[in-house]
């Protein structure tokens, strides 16, 4: 059945532009992926007559995964298909699709298609769950691939889920609360969605909704990010998850993660606590991939500040350079101060060496556009994917630039202030660099965030310790005159040791 639907599925793929099938957020699951998500569910605790839910069916792929799998392996369960779908010109594919799986089940299968706009169908109130119609919440399970689409806040659709909207909106978190929202009590809900939910501030609100009313199960990762979609070439970095609607947390969730989407012969599996998968006020999620990882968040997780609790805060460089190009000059003189790119963050110093721009300097009409020349933390804010290392920072000394009373900080800089814009002692500075520079960081980092950017709100959220033990950490550090990865450890491990006796 399954290889029925993929062949009229890349049929409809030749014949739609990408870029227009873009334009709905309609990237279609490859076939070994539909069946992986179809193989997640828990079939067995369910009643003999099942309803599944595919919002956003697209061909119906996900759909007939599902309906395939549970046929062959559970030969006394009938199952009712619902299917949402908006786009006419894959409608008929998905009509036609469904018929054909109709014919071979017979009575086994029965489904409907509702041709309107999922979201807006819905009534969406949660925190009356209680008062609303059954017919709501009558699905034992639902399958997505949902429409990966921002839309404004003002969209409809954002406006009828803004209990789970808390920044930009997009239609993939949208579906998904939705989804948990028509869950049945202990029902499951497998989605496969893009990585960016787990941890950014925009997500807020929607991890808040999906991890009270529900509990992650599984989490699935793809090494590597660019496979998903096989014949899509998709590059957003998609992860699957499974959620059950319970308020029980499970002590495990399962992580498994594969190279690829066409590789579920060596899936890789780890258990891990939930507590150290959710956890935080923001209900971050952690994507632990082996037992080092899970070290890793316990251990940073034993810190119990954040930057703001020693008067800290990772700001973000203030000249935007393309839009600034009046104030930039290309040698130093009268009223002209260093400016600063990524560039000059080397060997965990800050040097002004020519970054290779055409502008390394920056005049002072605009107050805005400079800062005091003191003790600052720089940290890259972009790095490359094959670089080692995501947090890539540098101690800035005012002194290596005596002679000049501001500077200028590149947008693609973030660096560590006192957030009343007063200097930062010494120690503090190399303690902040010690811990920022450290493999235990750079890795809590990179668990936290799959992303290469280095997002400002994310490392002012990150547990670190309270301000006497960076002191220690950055005194230690002034002594030993190493900046090495390999010293910073050294030093944070043996002040962890000291200060936990
Ligand atoms: C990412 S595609 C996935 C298709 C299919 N489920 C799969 O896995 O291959 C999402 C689908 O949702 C449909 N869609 C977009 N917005 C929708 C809405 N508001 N209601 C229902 N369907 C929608 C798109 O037309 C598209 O076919």
């Amino acid at each position: 059945m399954l290889k029925y639907i993929e062949n009229k599925t890349l049929e409809y793929l030749n014949g739609m532009p990408k870029n227009l099938r873009k334009s709905k957020g309609q990237f279609f699951t490859s076939l070994m992926t539909a069946k992986y998500m179809a193989e997640m569910f828990n079939i067995s605790q369910c009643n003999n007559q099942i309803s599944v839910l595919d919002p956003g069916a697209g061909t119906g792929i996900l759909a007939v995964a599902f309906v395939e799998y549970v046929s062959r392996n559970f030969s006394n369960k009938t199952i009712f298909l619902t299917c949402y779908e908006t786009d006419t010109t894959v409608l008929p594919i998905l009509k036609d699709n469904l018929a054909y799986i109709k014919n071979i089940l017979g009575n086994k299968f029965d489904y409907r298609i509702l041709e309107c706009d999922y979201i807006l169908s819905q009534n969406f109130v949660p925190e009356t769950g209680e008062s609303i119609t059954d017919s709501l919440k009558q699905y034992d399970f639902v399958i997505s691939n949902p429409p990966y689409l921002k839309i404004g806040r003002n969209d409809p659709a954002a406006r009828a889920m803004d209990k789970v909207v808390h920044g930009a909106p997009n239609l993939y978190f949208l579906f998904a609360s939705m989804s948990l929202f028509n869950l049945k009590h202990n029902g499951e809900m497998v989605y496969i969605i893009p990585r960016s939910w787990s941890s950014g501030a925009y997500f807020k609100a929607f991890r808040r909704y999906l991890l009270t009313e529900g509990k992650i199960e599984q989490l699935h990762l793809f090494a590597s990010r660019d496979k998903v979609f096989d014949a899509e070439q998709v590059l957003q970095e998609t992860m699957i998850i499974k959620v059950k609607k319970t308020t029980k947390k499970p002590e495990f969730v399962k992580i498994s993660s594969t190279n690829s989407c066409d590789d579920f012969d060596n899936v890789r599996t780890l258990y891990a606590p939930y507590n150290v998968v959710v956890s935080g006020e923001d209900l971050y999620v952690y994507l632990p991939i082996d037992e080092k990882d899970i070290k890793t968040i316990q251990t940073i997780n034993t810190y119990h500040s954040t930057l703001k609790d020693s008067g800290l805060k990772m700001k973000t460089g203030i000249v935007v350079d393309f839009r600034q190009e009046e104030e930039l000059r290309k040698s130093p003189g009268e009223h002209i101060f260093p400016l600063f790119y990524s560039q000059h963050i080397r060997n965990g110093r800050v040097n002004h060496q020519p970054s290779g721009k055409e502008f390394d300097w920056i005049i002072d009409s605009k107050s805005s556009l400079i800062q005091k020349n003191k003790n600052y933390v720089f940290i890259k804010r972009f790095t490359s994917k094959e670089e080692s290392r995501r947090l890539q920072c540098g101690v800035f000394s005012p002194s290596d630039f005596g002679e000049y009373e501001y500077i200028g900080t590149q947008n693609k800089i973030n660096f560590v202030d006192m957030i009343d814009d007063s200097e930062m002692d010494y120690p503090t500075t190399y303690g902040v660099y010690a811990l920022l520079n450290s493999t235990l960081f750079d890795s809590y980092y990179r668990i936290l965030n799959g992303s290469t950017q280095v997002n400002s709100t994310e490392v002012n959220n990150m547990p670190f310790p309270p301000a006497n033990i960076i002191k220690i950490i950055g005194e230690k550090v002034i002594v030993s005159d190493d900046l090495s990865t390999d010293n910073c450890d050294r030093i944070i491990a043996e002040v962890a040791y000291d200060t936990h006796d």
